[in-house]
């Protein structure tokens, strides 16, 4: 069984709001929630009603006993609600809905669909990318993406809702109280504002200056001295032990070049007081010993070698489509995965940090002696 959102509306489909494929009059977006084998590689559908006979061929979104599943039209039985039109697999949509694919069965369907895939790669080398181009354009495409007003409103709505409370919890346990805190892609303030409220002294940093103008509006309307500044991590270049700590979270994924990345934390190091603490949160990439991942990566490696080192992208470098359920999917930015805690140790260590995590893909990390 699986779980879809209406992507336009951000709700849930469910049993109030079905009706709203019926009203559209047209394809309607759905994102998959959760995996359905053999589907789970096509995350966003489009579905039409009204749905069609039970002797129709091709794929139908229908009602089951926990949610909805995807079956075999000539399998459905009551409780269909629209058929799937087409399949979105990052930047390719497979029409479904016309014949020839519409024509096979779902197993089979799937397996047409992964074959697709890789030849429109061939002229679409889109993810995981082996060019990426250069570092200056990977950090204007994340400006852009974060810069779109859809982007900034959604930000300040989730600045609303406040930081999670164990976003709390890890600063508390790890700043001294009333201690110089650097938030590091604070966006429209989420934790800032409350990392301010919690009593330390708070600085948030930003790429987008319209995520900044509503981090300041937040702070103003909640009394909160917070000071706010339009800056990239890249170029933080503030004088030596300003802050008794750092937070660091996604700004470090859209940093290409693992060079690029242990300058940038190196420059955090010289911005921390001797004492002071990093603290980083960050996700790790899953995927498979033979997945196509892992297979790019080996096309990565040999590139390096004949081509030279910065000229292909890295393992782990990727593209990404959402930063929030209001985004654009048609607009990719660049994001960078760690393969696990060692890999990211090893930007750290050359960076002159040493730490650990407390909890998966979460750092606490101090200066260590050995200066970079
Ligand atoms: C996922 S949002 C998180 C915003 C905020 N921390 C929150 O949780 O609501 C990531 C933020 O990092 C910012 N960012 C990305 N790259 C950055 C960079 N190189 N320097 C500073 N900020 C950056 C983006 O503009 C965006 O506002």
């Amino acid at each position: 069984m699986s779980r879809f959102v209406l992507i336009e509306s951000g709700e849930e489909l469910s049993a109030e709001t079905e009706g709203r494929l019926r009203d559209a009059g047209g394809p309607v977006a759905l994102r998959l929630l959760d995996e359905e084998p053999p589907f789970h590689e096509y995350p966003i559908l489009y579905v039409e009603a009204p749905m069609v006979t039970r002797r129709a061929r091709g794929l139908v979104l229908c009602r089951a006993t926990d949610g909805y599943a995807l079956r075999a039209a000539g399998e459905v039985p009551d409780g269909a609600l629209a058929r799937v039109v087409a399949l979105e697999q990052r930047s390719t949509v497979f029409p479904v809905g016309r014949a020839p694919l519409r024509w096979l069965q779902p197993r089979w369907l799937a397996r047409a669909l992964r074959v697709c895939e890789i030849l429109n790669r061939f002229h679409h080398p889109l993810t995981p990318p082996i060019f990426l181009g250069s570092a200056d354009a990977c950090i204007e495409g994340v400006r852009a993406k974060y810069g779109n007003p859809v982007e900034v409103s959604e930000y300040r709505r989730q600045a609303l809702g406040g930081a999670e409370p164990e976003e709390l919890e890890f600063v508390r346990a790890h700043v001294k109280p009333g201690g110089r805190l650097l938030v590091i892609g604070c966006g429209a303030g989420r934790e800032a504002l409350d990392f301010a409220r919690a009593g330390h002294r708070v600085t948030g940093i930003d790429l987008v200056p319209a995520m900044i103008e509503a981090a300041r509006q937040l702070a103003r309307e909640a009394g909160l001295a917070i000071e706010f500044r339009v800056r990239s991590v890249t170029d933080l270049d503030e004088p030596p032990g300003s802050y008794d700590a750092v937070y660091l979270g996604s700004p470090l994924h859209h940093i290409p070049g693992r060079a690029q990345r242990i300058a940038m934390l190196a420059r955090i190091r010289r911005a921390l007081s001797p004492d002071g603490v990093l603290l980083v949160i960050v996700a790790y990439r899953d995927c498979r010993p033979w997945s196509r991942s892992r297979l790019v990566d080996v096309l990565r490696r040999v590139g390096a070698r004949v081509l030279g080192p910065g000229r292909v992208s890295e393992p782990g470098d990727g593209w990404m489509r959402e930063v929030s359920q209001a985004s654009d999917p048609q607009t990719v930015i660049f994001f960078h995965d760690f393969d696990g805690p060692d890999d990211l140790r090893g930007e750290l260590e050359r960076a002159g940090f040493a730490g650990g995590e407390v909890k998966p893909g979460w750092w606490v990390c101090r200066p260590s002696g050995r200066v970079p």
